[in-house]
């Protein structure tokens, strides 16, 4: 059963949380704006109509949250993996979801909706326990600290996705700036609801083997930075 968590508990400190990274890049050729227009059409979701596109309810629930998914690379060969299953996206930079929605496109791809915005604008709208899976991959890593404030990873997020997972589910974090991935261990160590899944040392440097490689996951590796790939399971609700 899910319960709407559509309520001021979970309202987040927009003003501090909300998105600060750029939203523009290059300007779209025709064909690709054409192309981010006709998928919106389809595949995109809105603050007024995320409950009436009936992603919540269909045949493809619980859901797999991505935040943050660039060009897409990541959540579109998940969702070609798994096509019986449904995927949330959630992005605010345009030239990535004119990529994202051309492989949508190129794939005919009906498993995945995206909300193309800032995610705290949709937080309070998410459902309790309506994902088994959050991926966050490669986040901007803020490094100064007087804008640790700005990260994804704050306190009040993490009481967030305790109530979006369902019991035992997973929330994926990677990163290549060591320093964002020892504030994330932390966070998440010292929160009620989370457990680090990791035993050994290889646990945290490598991915599952199907998990196609992100744009800056690439990036990192070329040069010579090994990402690292924390595994975090919902073990406690709230
Ligand atoms: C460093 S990039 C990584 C992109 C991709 N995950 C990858 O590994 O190639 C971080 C992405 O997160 C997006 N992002 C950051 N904060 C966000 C927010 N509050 N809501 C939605 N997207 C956000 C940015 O637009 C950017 O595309």
């Amino acid at each position: 059963m899910i319960n709407s968590s559509n309520n001021n508990s979970i309202l987040v400190r927009e003003k501090l949380l909300s998105y600060r990274g750029r939203k523009f890049g290059r300007t779209l050729s025709k064909t690709k704006s054409d192309i981010l227009n006709r998928v919106k059409k389809t595949n995109s979701i809105t603050v007024e109509n995320i409950f009436s596109k009936n992603i919540f309810t269909s045949s493809y629930f619980p859901l797999s949250l991505e935040i943050g998914c660039g060009s897409g690379e990541f959540i579109v060969s998940q969702a070609i993996e798994s096509p019986e299953k449904g995927f949330l996206v959630v992005e605010q930079y345009i030239n990535g979801l004119a990529s994202l929605s051309s492989k949508i496109s190129k794939n005919n791809l009906k498993n995945i909706k995206f909300f193309p915005g800032d995610i705290t604008k949709i937080f309070h709208l998410l459902p309790h326990n309506a994902f088994d899976s959050i991926y966050i991959l490669f986040p901007d890593p803020w490094p100064k600290s007087r804008h640790h404030k700005r990260r994804i990873i704050q306190k009040e997020i993490i009481d967030i996705f305790s109530k979006l997972l369902i019991n035992n589910g997973i929330l994926w974090f990677a990163s290549d700036d060591r320093e964002y991935c020892r504030f994330a261990l932390l966070h998440f160590q010292n929160h009620p609801s989370f457990k680090w899944a990791a035993e050994k040392r290889e646990d945290w440097l490598k991915k599952p083997i199907i998990w196609a490689d992100t744009r800056y996951e690439i990036k990192a590796k070329k040069r010579g930075i090994s990402p690292i790939f924390l595994k975090f399971i919902k073990t406690k609700h709230l």
